[in-house]
């Protein structure tokens, strides 16, 4: 079968998250099982860079949004990429959404429109040799794509579109609508139309033939008012075509044996060979050389990511022995918040500001905790990745989080199945009491060692979930008109 993956960002070439490695790992996971997939990317600088000469010039669209498009083709990595050219839209160094302020640029609308648009010719079949038979989108910034397939002249293909997170939904003013080339009658409840503004989620919501979502939990939360921002009314109308199917891990990219960024690889048998990396991570952070745990954040520094709950317990955590390694980029107060723990409590508290691929790999190598306290979170990555590195995850008890970290309570400690920490509400003082409860785990050796362990066996790849993206794909393909 013939896919066609429509994304914003795509792991290794462009990522401000997990969005780009769900994209960059589940294509190579689906062509172990018949499926081939093309992924339609925005031609970024960096992306253009990556391709290089390569490229084969494929279609060109000839205008789009008042701009001239062409679309390359290019092999990267394992990776298939129809990568769109449109200079004056994505020639822009940096974050792939925002300007050098920070703020989303206000042509994001035009951006993102002309991928979706781009996408849904490429399965109308305008480009030569290649026809998808089902679309798969991912988060906003394609879920113009269904629309525009809905509203066209040729026969819609099945398509699937995947919320990663449904607090970013793209939503601009009505003045948009005439600029994107759709019928008068789409700016309407079946179509586009959100509070009287143009929702592009929204309205991939509401014509895509089956949504997904990267957890099931997730997928059960964003039906109520408190995490569906808005959205749970439509999400629960179509609770039938809504799968939760939780995210994988690339588990070449990372594998604490092969891994070529740390400085000592190990084994779940060979546990001690941790120790190098977790001295790297010391020296890299400024923290005391001593047995204490090492608690680590690899994030966004974000509410969502519950971040400020974690600012909060900071003195209870370094008074309880504890120390913590700080890396990420976010908002501005908590980066200074984060940034003056260091001075006030030395040797205990680092922070690195910043983004840092293979540091990130050391800390899940080098640290003894991840602590990741969202007050939601569709998936999450970084707490799978901790698994496989031996690095327990301290989790908040939401989203995909729930779905794939079993807490050490009591009964799951006698039978040996925990590893890690949940912990709920997503308050201060519940965060504080799961750092305690950790600390007392940490202490106890044996039953540490053994949640490491047991995390390391657990099955964080993508094998059981793209499956279940297959027998989607199969369904929904079964259900398109015969050509
Ligand atoms: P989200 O996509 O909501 O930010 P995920 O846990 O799904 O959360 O994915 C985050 C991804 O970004 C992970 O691969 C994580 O390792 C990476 N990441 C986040 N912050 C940083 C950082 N400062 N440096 C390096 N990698 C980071
Ligand atoms: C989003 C979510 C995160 C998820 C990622 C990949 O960024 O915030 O929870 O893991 O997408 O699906």
């Amino acid at each position: 079968m013939k896919v066609l993956s429509v994304t914003s960002e795509i792991y290794p070439l462009i990522k401000t998250g997990g969005l780009a490695d769900v994209a960059g790992a589940l294509p190579l996971a689906l062509a172990g099982l018949g499926i081939e997939t093309r992924t339609m990317i925005p031609g970024y600088p960096a992306v253009m860079k990556a391709i290089g000469d390569q490229a084969e010039k494929v279609h060109d669209f000839g205008d789009l949004f008042g701009e001239r498009a062409t679309l390359l083709a290019a092999e990267y990595q394992g990776l298939d990429l129809l990568v769109l050219d449109i200079p004056a839209l994505f020639g822009r160094l940096g974050n792939p959404y925002n300007a050098a302020t920070g703020e989303g640029y206000s042509d994001n609308w035009r951006r993102f429109g002309a991928l979706s648009k781009a996408a849904a010719e490429v399965a109308a079949g305008v480009m030569p040799g290649w026809e998808p038979d089902l679309v798969h989108c991912h988060d906003w910034q394609a879920a113009m794509t269904p629309v525009y397939m809905r509203y066209s002249e040729v026969p819609e293909k099945p398509s699937i579109l995947t919320i990663h997170n449904i607090a970013f939904q793209g939503n601009f003013g009505p003045d948009i609508f005439p600029w994107l080339g759709l019928p008068a009658h789409a700016m309407s409840v079946d179509g586009v139309e959100y509070y009287g503004n143009v929702g592009f989620l929204k309205g991939g919501l509401q014509t895509a033939w089956a949504v997904t979502t990267v957890s099931p939990t997730y997928a059960r939360e964003i039906q109520t008012p408190q995490y569906g921002m808005g959205l749970e009314g439509l999400i629960s109308a179509r609770a039938h075509t809504v799968h939760g199917i939780v995210n994988g891990i690339d588990t070449d990219v990372w594998n604490p044996t092969t891994d070529q960024t740390l400085v000592s690889r190990y084994t779940p048998s060979r546990l001690r060979l941790r120790q190098p990396n977790r001295q790297v991570l010391s020296e890299r952070f400024g923290l005391d050389d001593d047995d204490s745990p090492i608690f680590c954040v690899v994030s966004r520094l974000t509410w969502q990511k519950g971040m400020d709950l974690l600012a909060e317990a900071i003195g209870p955590l370094v008074a309880m022995g504890g120390k913590l390694a700080v890396l990420g980029t976010g908002e501005h107060q908590l980066e200074e918040t984060f940034r003056n723990a260091v001075r006030l409590y030395p040797g205990r508290v680092g922070t690195i500001i910043g983004y840092d691929e293979t540091l990130s790999h050391i800390q899940q190598a080098g640290a003894d905790v991840i602590v990741i306290p969202s007050r939601f979170e569709p998936c999450g990555l970084t707490q799978l990745y901790g698994l496989r590195y031996g690095c327990v995850p301290l989790v908040a008890r939401t989203g995909g989080l729930a779905d794939t970290v079993i807490d050490a309570n009591p009964a799951a400690l006698d039978v040996k199945v925990a590893t890690g920490i949940q912990f709920s509400p997503v308050e201060t003082w519940s965060l504080i009491h799961a750092l305690r409860r950790t600390i007392n785990l940490f202490e106890d050796k044996k039953t540490w060692m053994h949640m490491q362990k047991q995390g390391m066996k657990s099955d964080v790849s993508w094998k059981s979930s793209a499956k279940l993206y297959v027998d989607l794909y199969s369904s929904l393909k079964m259900m398109a008109p015969k050509s």
